[in-house]
This record gives C-alpha cells, sequence and structure tokens, in this order.
C-alpha cells in the first residue's frame, strides 16, 4: 500500500515513464515490425514491470527515413502499426491498466510528402507559402548562408518550383515548418487537440529547441572545439539552435495543452545544464518535465555523479520539478558503458532520486547496444554522417523477449536485428531469474510506489567519497539513506542513527534492522536504508 505524501502532485511527479521505439517492441502480423497489437499484447508485462507510462516514438503515417520522425499526415496512424481503431483500442487497454500514454508530438519538421509541404512548395503564392522556411539564393546562387543539417550537407535545398531554398534542421526529406506563422501554429494546436480529445495523457515535444531560426539568417560562427567532431557539429549553432524566440512557441504549446487538465508535456530541449531551467518557464510555464539526460553525460564516478546531480539541482528553478532519463532512442547504451553490475546501481540511483525517472525499452533487462551489420543500417546520421561511431541502430533493434532466433520479437524478418541469441539479455529468462536486473528495476519501482518519501521527499547530498554516493531523502520525520558503491571492491559507509536495510542491488539480503550504523558494501552494491527518527 503506498503511503500517502503532504507533498503529493501531479501525477507525472510520481510516474515513472517508459520509452517505447513502437517499431521495436513486438509484432503482431509478421511484417517484422513492432505495431500498435503488439504492444497492446505486452500490456501485462508492462503492468507486471510497474511503470506508471508510456512514450511511444511517433506512430503517424511516415516513409520512416527517420524512426518516424518524418511525419506525411499527423492525424493518421502509420499502416505498419495499425489503424486509428487499433490505437483507441490500445489507449483504452493502456487506461484499463492504469498506464498513461505520451504521444510523439513533432512540430519542428514533417516529411516532405506532407500535403502541407506539397502544396507550400508548389508556388511561392499558394495558400501555405509560408508555412515552411522558404529563402531566396545567395548573389552567387547558392544557398542563403552556411548553416548546416544535422544528418551532415547544407541546411538548405533548392525547389525549382519556387525558385527558392527551403530550410531542412534535419534530412533533406525532413523540411521545417515556419513557427512565425500563425496559421502554421494554430494548425499544430489542432493536431495537438485531436490526440487530446482521444484521451491522450500528453507529448514529447520533437526538436523543441530549435523550432525559431534567426530571421536575418545570420551566418552559423564556427565551433572553436570542432576537432574530431562530425562535421555537422562544426558550427557553434547561435542562430538556429535554441533561440529566444523560441521559448514562446513552447509557451504557446504548452497553453494549448493546459486547456486539458492533468495532461502533460515533456520535451527534448537543449539539455546543456546551464540552459534547460529556462525549459520550465518563468512567468508563462513551458514543459512540465524538459528531459535531463545529465547523468548519460556523466563520468561514471562517486564524485561526478555527485557534481552532476548537484549541478543540475542547483540549475532548475525552485518550483521545477526534476527528471533524470537513461536511456532513450538517440543514446547510447549505458549498459555498454559501466557494464551490468553498474547499470544495477544506475537504477538504483534512478529510482531514487527526487524527480521522474525515464527510461528506454530494454535498459530494464541491462541490454546493451547491439551490433548491426553495415548492410542492415537504417539509421539516416549513420549514413550520411558515418565513421564517428554514433549510429542510433544499436540502441533501437528489437527487443528480446526470449532465447527463440527472433527473440518472440516476430515470427517473420525482423527490421533490424536481433542482438544474437547467445548470452544475450532476454525478458523471459530474466523473469524467472528473482536476482535479475529486471527483478531489480521491478522492485525499486515496487518500493518507490510504496514509500512516498522516496518520491516526493526531498534530497539531501552527502559527502561523495571513497567511491561511494550517497544522499538522504526525507519527507517530514521520514529519512532514506541512498548508498551506492562506484567500485568493483568493497568499501564501508557510515551513518548515524540506526537503520533498516530495504534493500541491496543484489537482492539478496533480507529487509531487516542493522545492528550497525554502518555497512560494508560489497563491490558494486548499492543500498537502501530507512534511518529511526532521530
Ligand atoms: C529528434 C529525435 O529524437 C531524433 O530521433 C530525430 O532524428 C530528430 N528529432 C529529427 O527528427
Ligand atoms: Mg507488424
Amino acid at each position: 500500500m503506498s503511503e500517502a505524501s503532504r507533498n503529493e502532485g501531479a501525477w507525472w511527479e510520481s510516474a515513472v515513464i517508459y520509452e517505447i521505439a513502437l517499431i521495436s517492441f513486438q509484432d503482431s502480423d509478421g511484417d517484422g515490425k513492432g505495431d500498435l497489437a503488439g504492444l497492446t499484447s505486452r500490456i501485462d508485462y508492462l503492468k507486471w514491470l510497474g511503470v506508471d507510462a508510456v512514450w511511444l516514438t511517433p506512430v503517424y503515417k511516415s516513409p520512416f527515413r527517420d524512426l518516424g520522425y518524418d511525419i506525411s499526415d499527423y492525424c493518421s496512424i502509420d499502416r505498419a502499426f495499425g489503424s486509428l481503431e487499433a490505437f483507441d483500442r490500445l489507449l483504452k487497454a493502456l487506461h484499463a491498466a492504469d498506464i498513461r500514454v505520451i504521444l510523439d508530438l513533432v512540430p519542428n519538421h514533417t516529411a516532405n510528402d506532407h500535403a502541407w509541404f506539397i502544396e507550400s512548395s508548389s508556388s511561392r503564392n499558394s495558400a501555405k507559402a509560408d508555412w515552411y522556411i522558404w529563402a531566396d539564393a545567395a548573389e552567387n546562387g547558392g544557398p542563403p548562408n552556411n548553416w548546416l543539417s544535422r544528418f551532415g550537407g547544407s541546411g538548405w535545398e533548392w525547389c525549382e518550383a519556387r525558385r527558392q531554398y527551403y530550410y531542412h534542421s534535419f534530412l533533406v526529406e525532413q523540411p521545417d515548418l515556419n513557427w512565425r506563422n500563425p496559421q502554421l501554429r494554430a494548425a499544430i494546436a489542432d493536431v495537438m487537440r485531436f490526440w487530446l480529445d482521444r484521451g491522450v495523457d500528453g507529448f514529447r515535444v520533437d526538436a523543441s529547441a530549435v523550432l525559431i531560426k534567426d530571421a536575418l539568417l545570420r551566418d552559423n560562427p564556427h565551433n572553436p572545439q570542432a576537432k574530431g567532431k562530425p562535421p555537422p557539429q562544426r558550427q557553434t549553432p547561435v542562430f538556429t539552435d535554441d533561440r529566444p524566440e523560441t521559448m514562446d512557441c513552447i509557451e504557446f504549446i504548452r497553453e494549448v495543452i493546459d486547456g486539458y487538465p492533468g495532461r502533460m508535456l515533456c520535451g527534448e530541449v537543449q539539455g546543456k545544464t546551464d540552459r534547460i531551467g529556462h525549459f520550465y518557464g518563468n512567468d508563462r510555464p513551458r514543459l512540465h518535465l524538459p528531459l535531463n539526460f545529465a547523468l548519460l553525460d556523466s563520468q561514471w564516478d562517486a564524485l561526478s555523479l555527485q557534481a552532476t546531480i548537484d549541478a543540475y539541482f542547483n540549475a532548475i528553478p525552485d518550483h521545477a520539478w526534476p527528471v533524470w532519463v537513461i536511456g532513450g532512442h538517440d543514446k547510447q547504451r549505458i549498459a555498454s558503458q559501466i557494464g551490468e553490475p553498474q547499470m544495477r546501481v544506475l537504477a538504483m540511483l534512478l529510482m531514487t532520486l527526487r524527480g521522474t525517472p525515464f527510461f528506454f525499452m530494454g535498459d530494464e533487462i541491462g541490454r546493451k547496444r547491439v551490433p548491426i551489420p553495415p548492410d542492415r543500417v537504417h539509421d539516416p546520421f549513420e549514413k550520411l554522417v558515418p565513421g564517428y561511431g554514433l549510429c542510433r541502430d544499436p540502441e533501437r533493434a528489437p527487443m528480446r523477449w526470449d532465447d527463440s532466433s527472433n527473440g518472440g520479437f516476430t515470427t517473420g524478418d525482423p527490421w533490424l536485428p536481433l542482438e544474437p541469441r547467445d548470452g544475450a539479455a532476454n525478458v523471459a529468462a530474466q523473469q524467472r531469474d528473482p536476482r535479475s536486473i529486471l527483478a531489480l528495476f521491478r522492485a525499486l519501482m515496487r518500493l518507490r510506489r510504496e514509500r512516498a518519501c522516496l518520491r516526493h521527499g526531498g534530497y539531501e547530498p552527502l559527502r561523495a567519497q571513497n567511491d561511494v554516493l550517497a544522499y538522504r531523502r526525507t519527507d517530514g520525520g521520514k529519512e532514506i539513506l541512498v548508498a551506492l558503491n562506484i567500485a568493483a571492491e568493497p568499501r564501508k559507509l557510515h551513518w548515524q542513527g540506526r537503520g533498516r536495510l530495504l534493500m541491496s542491488t543484489h537482492l539478496d539480503l533480507p529487509s531487516e534492522p542493522l545492528p550497525d550504523a554502518s555497512i560494508l558494501l560489497r563491490g558494486n552494491e548499492g543500498v537502501i536504508i530507512e534511518l529511526e527518527p532521530r
């Protein structure tokens, strides 16, 4: 039973949010691609696991050049995924299981086969002429300025019908929408209402920091730290990214969602710790939960982690609810970097920090990067900017539900290869093992549900020393101590007062009072200790 807390806030403050790349979760029709009916058939798993909400990567009609972030119609479901009816069934079934649903909102760009772009690109006099970012050629006939696409090459593409260039932050086939145009804004608001009226619980806003580009089209300066970086990052994108005018667009999106009580906006933002606070808003609210990837960017040692966590808490406004993300469809699997023993420690960190935890399907089984042979590469970034080790397919490969050759994911040919079955993490095997990392994720989420202090309590850092990262969570008279051994060797930890062990990451110790105010943490072990009121 969960304890009530004085501080209980909105649902997204208590929720654990699970990102699902639909195409890789569960296939139901043998086409090798995950779909809505497949996900519906896995709701029991989600319920068993204990997540409170799922965020789905784009489900809309799309040529799928960029994992569906190239949308041809915002208000229909891609045929590979199912239909609007299948979506409604999924939504209903997830809600019946008490799981909320967040969709991806991609307001920065469409696919180039979207009806809006077809009309906009047909002539300078079309009704939607100003819905995208159009500009005349430079004097020499070349692109209007030096802006680069994040996926390689110039960000400008010539359109013969208009004898103008259009701007694309990402692929040539993903033209950027013009957020200075009130009609376009209204059209996106309609798209949001279409899904909100169907009952979705919120959106994850894609690329929210780049919605507005400099009106004067000034050249981006050279990036002084360009060395070794992939070509698209060799400029400092001051005139294309994180423009102050962008915040007004986010505030507009927020106003739309505020018309629907109880719905939530999270979003991909300029994630640097010194900028993230701005995405919560000041006098006008922006996102409820700007996604914070700082744990993924930190060095993996106790001192660096403490500094990372403290810097983030200090950087966000007082009223802001924190967010912690440990994986995602654009991020390299952290288990590959820190290894499974520390992945368990990270799970405990994620579920015991103050703030909303987000993780990506597969993180709960300690999934690592899946090797993708060159002829199977899908990610357009890797195709256009090869050689930097930044391919995103290894994280996006299908879920491995069991140890059969297609992992229980599909009866057909999977769209991306699965991890080879020998030794690969899979759900079924870990469900049978009471000490698996999957069992740990589940136990941590259960503990979080039971202890209001872990969800809403205050956060007090203790000095990270001797490879141990430690902090207290406090709620009224309740206190919980979390101590995480980042080293592979044992480390002693002392505290004051009497304590009761609630959980070890090893899942092999009973929950019981501890005889002393100290504990010998085993290598790679994290513990949660409830302290008696002093
Ligand atoms: C952000 C998405 O997370 C990423 O996967 C995608 O490639 C870009 N937006 C462009 O659509
Ligand atoms: Mg399918």
